[in-house]
């Protein structure tokens, strides 16, 4: 990369190094603009995208019993949540604890403001009395950070299976950090995907409609916009493919012809071979006996684990030993 180059924007610095590489590479945290989330949030209403209907069964079903371990403390705590998003399945959570009168603060954390500003404004009008402190950083960031931390013991969130977003070796850098997030007796619960049929899993990533494809078709989209690119989104098809040993769901967008796109922030142009893919996103699902494995390497005991009727997904409560 020129110097030059050096002084865009975090955008523009990961496509030049992604698009550089070989094989090509866009980060996936780059689908999350306006449109982005948009399509994001149609995503989770499709019928084969069930990630979202599961974890929504799991807290509606079983919100005691997951609460009850932070609400047996008898003392006042943060609930924290990393990748807050919409907390639309979180407000199951919080109107259990307000109906039990609990005393406690909600913490949510986005890579997004605006994100943030829309959940504290929509958290406000249906529970006025809550205390809510808005914290705009990346999961890394906010751990290491601790802004949450007043002595009290935590509840940390982190839902939706956005660990899948990452390869073995990031989730475990991640678990690393939260361990130092967390202090001793603090929990965890964490939403997981679990492992199941192939055919189950790749339709939820190659809906008929077409929406995932456009979520994907997004990131190129975005590049034309703010890098005056000159993508044609119509030569590259959406690809995701599954692999049920490694659990990895992997989307690539596929280049079907050669060509040479132009983008000229960059003031760079990039070269496609036919059927050339570039590697967008990871969507890794586990196995309950993996996530066990994930809580022993990471200084967890599991308190339990939590599934929908189907054994779709998880959300495992684990304690910081
Ligand atoms: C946010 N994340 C957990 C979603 C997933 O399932 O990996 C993002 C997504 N990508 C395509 N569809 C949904």
């Amino acid at each position: 990369m020129s110097s030059k180059n050096l002084d865009f924007g975090t955008f523009a610095q990961d496509v030049m190094i992604g698009l550089s590489s070989n094989p090509k590479t866009l980060p996936s945290k780059y689908f999350y603009d306006t449109k982005g989330d948009k399509l994001f949030q149609k995503i989770m209403e499709l019928p084969d995208y069930y990630l979202t209907r599961k974890e929504f069964e799991i807290f509606e079903k079983q919100f005691e019993d997951i609460l009850q371990p932070i609400l047996n403390l008898s003392q006042s705590f943060n609930l924290v949540e990393l990748g807050a998003g919409d907390g639309l399945k979180t407000k199951i959570l919080l109107s259990h604890l307000i109906n039990k009168k609990a005393d406690f603060e909600y913490f949510p954390i986005d890579f997004s403001g605006s994100v943030l500003d829309e959940l504290k404004d929509s958290i406000s009008s249906v529970f006025p009395e809550l205390k809510v402190t808005c914290i705009e950083d990346t999961y890394r960031g906010s751990l290491l950070r601790r802004s949450w931390d007043n002595g009290k013991p935590c509840l940390i969130l982190f839902l939706g299976s956005n660990l899948g977003n990452f390869s073995l070796e990031e989730a475990l850098d991640i678990l690393d950090h939260l361990k130092i997030g967390a202090s001793h007796g603090d929990f965890v619960l964490l939403g997981i995907d679990l492992k199941k049929n192939p055919q189950t899993i790749l339709n939820a990533y190659n809906d008929p409609k077409g929406i995932t494809r456009n979520f994907n078709l997004n990131l190129l989209e975005r590049i034309n916009r703010e890098l005056n690119g000159d993508f044609d989104l119509d030569t590259f098809m959406h690809w995701p493919s599954y692999d049920p040993l490694s659990g990895e769901c992997r989307s690539h967008l596929i280049s079907m012809k050669e060509q040479t796109v132009n983008l000229k922030v960059l003031d760079q142009s990039f070269h496609f071979e036919a059927f050339e893919p570039i590697f967008t996103e990871i969507s890794k699902k586990y196995s309950l006996s993996e996530i066990e494995q994930l809580a022993q390497k990471g200084g967890f005991k599991t308190i339990e684990n939590f599934t929908d009727d189907a054994n779709y997904f998880a959300d495992v409560l684990w304690r910081r030993i």
